[in-house]
């Protein structure tokens, strides 16, 4: 059955969800208050960087299922059956998510709405918000509106296979007339359903990036255990993996997590525990280990190179992680501005990630220039074109103890030690072997 859909944000989450929906056949009109945006997108170009996004934004457009437009004139007519709140959630100062966005968006929903729909919430809110919204602008709107918590699971990169092939679908509703409806939307997906209230299923979405961050903070625990023993952390990485109990995903140390959602999802978790009276000390403990793990590099780099003045160091990636342009909450938004109040000259190269002036660097165009000249590099993302470097060249162009910092434990150790550099990393017995190298 096809359904008509509004997806009101086309941010990220919003524009995956307008183009994929509208391939399952469905009719989405995508509303954004942005004109550029809208304008962009309605020409056929992505405003993200998506592996796919711009074939199913073609397909979308040419079967007439896809629209973009703007709400300037009124909310009314844009309310499908089914409209999708994807609108941003970012991090107030205090920890908590600002729901700011949304609150004007449901607002004008339900004052403009002169049909009954089903409203979905994508963005990702706090417990509890789906019932404040229920009390405060669904109840005494002049039509029935249902209302279902529906999170996302998309990473970045990965968002279209996400969607499409996703571990589970789930659904929060108090009303099976919404649950029906939500089925019809993802008929032709072939995945369990999560049915359940609609503070469980708010809960299952921070309570996902919670579990996942503490994993990666947990073996960044264990990493840097193993750099104080001299054990080597590929191997206990493996070996616990192995267990399927504990899975073998999540478990590469590091430099810790970044991006639009688990620095973001932890400490509003955090922030609602307090606000609800309960102290979540592990969470606490997970979001602290993660900002101490992106300061490795600094302390390391700064112990073998006691003084930065007149040196250059390389700062390899900018983006939170591989085959994305996205650098929110990126490790090298920490590492960067501490090097340079030391002195040190700072280059840094991304092949993809978005133009970003980064106090103390200069942005170059290519790895060799970044290395040229440099005491000391730092991997902070993972690109493919840092695991592939012709490390005799490196080492030719490097001055110094041509440090190599591998903040995602993503090098060939051997390969690197054997051109002549200073190898360290996280847990790899990186503080033992770099001595015996110096
Ligand atoms: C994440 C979740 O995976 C997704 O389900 C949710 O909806 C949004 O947040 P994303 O932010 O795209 O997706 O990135 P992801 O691939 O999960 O990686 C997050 C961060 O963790 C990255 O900085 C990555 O480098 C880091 N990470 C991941 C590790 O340090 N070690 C790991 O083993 C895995």
């Amino acid at each position: 059955m096809t359904l008509r859909v509004t997806v009101v944000g086309t941010g990220y989450v919003g524009l995956v969800t307008g183009v994929c929906l509208a391939h399952s056949g469905h009719s989405v009109t995508c509303v954004d208050i942005d004109r550029a945006k809208v304008d962009m997108l309605t020409s056929g170009t992505s405003t993200i960087y998506e592996p796919g996004i711009e074939e199913l934004l073609a397909g979308g457009m040419a079967s007439g299922n896809l629209t973009f437009a703007t709400p300037e004139n009124g909310w009314r007519d844009l309310i499908g059956d089914i409209t999708v709140v994807a609108v941003g959630t970012p991090m107030a100062p205090n920890g908590a998510a600002d729901l700011s966005a949304v609150r004007t968006v449901v607002a004008a929903l339900a004052e403009a709405a002169d049909h009954p729909f089903t409203l979905v919430m994508k963005s990702t809110v706090p417990m509890g918000t789906g019932a404040a919204i229920r009390q405060r602008y669904l109840d005494d709107a002049a039509v029935r509106i249902g209302y279902v918590s529906n999170p996302e699971f998309l990473r970045e990169g990965k968002a279209l296979e996400d969607w499409f092939k996703t571990d589970r679908i789930v659904l929060g509703a108090a009303e099976e007339a919404d649950l029906a409806l939500m089925r019809e939307l993802y008929a032709d997906i072939d995945a369990p359903l999560v049915e359940t209230d609609v503070a469980s299923a708010e809960t299952i979405k921070y309570a996902s990036n919670a579990f996942l961050s503490t994993k990666i903070s947990f073996i960044n625990e264990i990493a840097n255990l193993c750099d104080c023993i001299g054990a080597d952390i590929d191997a206990v990485s493996r070996g616990i993996g192995m267990d399927k109990r504990i899975g073998s995903q999540f478990l590469n140390a590091g430099i810790g997590y970044g991006g639009s959602c688990f620095p973001k999802d932890t400490r509003a978790l955090d922030f609602i525990a307090t606000l609800n009276g309960y102290q979540f000390t592990l969470l606490k403990s997970v979001i602290e280990v993660n900002n101490r793990q992106r300061l490795l590099p600094v302390v390391h780099v700064m112990r073998a190179l006691p003084d930065l003045h007149e040196r250059s160091i390389a700062i390899l990636g900018l983006a939170f992680k591989p085959d994305t342009d996205d650098v929110r909450e990126s490790p090298a938004l920490d590492i960067v501005p501490l090097l340079a109040e030391q002195g040190a000259t700072i280059r840094i190269y991304d092949p993809v990630a978005a133009e970003l002036t980064v106090s103390g660097a200069t942005r170059v165009a290519d790895v060799w220039r970044a290395l040229e000249g440099a005491s000391a590099a730092v991997v902070v993302t993972e690109w493919h074109e840092f695991t592939e470097l012709d490390w005799a060249r490196v080492r030719e162009v490097m001055t110094g103890p041509g440090i190599i910092y591998d903040g995602r434990n993503c090098l060939d150790a051997a390969a690197v030690r054997s051109a002549g550099l200073t190898y360290m990393a996280v847990g790899r017995g990186g503080e033992h072997r770099a001595a015996e190298n110096a």
